[in-house]
């Protein structure tokens, strides 16, 4: 029975996830699953991986628990991925950035406007289109797409006040490390400057970068709104996360425990892109009533610049046009 368990049925039914551990446990000694993140242990993203963690050790029975590694404490997600593929490290939820660098078929999910707004961004993130990129992780990076998780849309923020386009021109921005985000950037004439997420704060303060990639939990976690004069709301890029498992530690799982992960994983990181919305117009509002003046504009203001993305990204990434066909601006 355990090696035929469907994912419904142990989703579906408490009886038969906990009819799960007295058969497995012979098979399947107790194991504690590292998992490391870039955020910061009060980010949403460890708020639902830690729920998480409780799901999948109630579905097995106790036999699972999952340690979170917060706030890039076992280094950045470039570090966190080579980690996740000697097995060193077992599970991580971490942006789609460091996979887009190693798989150009991921630029389609970093594309500029690539969707209109965040409940466009959370079905993208469920379209077979973007679910079925995940299937080539095993063997492209040596880990197991589980599910997609989010941070909220980006926005540009900056130090000094930004009207036109012209105020951008060679300010240093900072991004996180991927090739889209840097082509992008380097297209409307900034000069894009790769930084994992916890070194930012000292960055903007002593003057190092003149602006920031980021989206609205992020800035408010970091009360950048007291750092800078101007928020561009441009809802440029969705910016996806995967939730991964090393390919070598789910080889060494049985089926049954893979679905038990697969199942809770999917279910904390659907809750988390479920929530998004609300979040965003809540922290939108936030953001609205501090100092920082908040000035909404669309593509036209980057000139030709999505077009040339699309030119230069779309033969790399097959899926970038096709999702555009299916998530058009209003
Ligand atoms: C960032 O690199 O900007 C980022 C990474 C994870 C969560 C939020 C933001």
């Amino acid at each position: 029975m355990t090696r035929f368990l469907t994912r419904r049925t142990v989703l579906a039914a408490g009886g038969a996830a906990l009819a799960l551990p007295a058969l497995h446990a012979r098979a399947q000694a107790t194991r504690e699953f590292r998992l490391g993140l870039i955020t910061p242990p009060a980010h949403t993203w460890n708020q639902q991986l830690t729920a998480f963690g409780a799901a999948l050790n109630t579905a097995s029975g106790g036999r699972f628990t999952v340690t979170l590694f917060p706030s890039g404490q076992l280094g950045n997600e470039a570090a966190m991925l080579q980690q996740l593929q000697t097995g060193a490290l077992d599970m991580s939820l971490m942006t789609t950035s460091e996979i887009s660098n190693r798989v150009d078929a991921f630029g389609a999910l970093h594309a500029p406007f690539i969707v209109p707004n965040i409940e466009a961004a959370v079905a993208m993130l469920r379209n077979p289109i973007a679910l079925g990129l995940l299937n080539g992780l095993p063997q492209a990076i040596g880990c197991v797409g589980i599910r997609y998780g989010m941070v909220g849309m980006r926005q540009i923020i900056t130090r000094e006040q930004t009207t036109t386009l012209a105020d951008l021109r060679g300010k240093k921005v900072r991004i996180t490390p991927a090739a889209p985000t840097r082509d992008f950037f380097t297209m409307i004439g900034m000069a894009p400057t790769p930084l994992p997420l916890p070194q930012i704060f000292e960055a903007l303060s002593n003057g190092q970068i003149d602006g920031v990639d980021l989206d609205f939990e992020s800035i408010i976690n970091n009360r950048f709104q007291e750092l800078c004069r101007t928020m561009l709301l441009t809802n440029h890029f969705a910016f996806p996360a995967a939730g991964l498992v090393s390919a070598r530690v789910w080889a060494t799982l049985a089926p049954a425990d893979r679905e038990l992960i697969r199942g809770t994983m999917t279910e904390a990181l659907d809750a988390l892109c479920n929530s998004m919305p609300e979040r965003e117009a809540r922290q939108g509002a936030t953001l609205r009533a501090s100092n920082m003046q908040v000035r909404p504009v669309g593509p036209e203001f980057f000139g030709d610049a999505v077009a040339q993305f699309d030119r230069q990204w779309g033969p790399r990434a097959p899926a970038l046009a096709q999702l555009r066909a299916a998530y058009p601006r209003g």
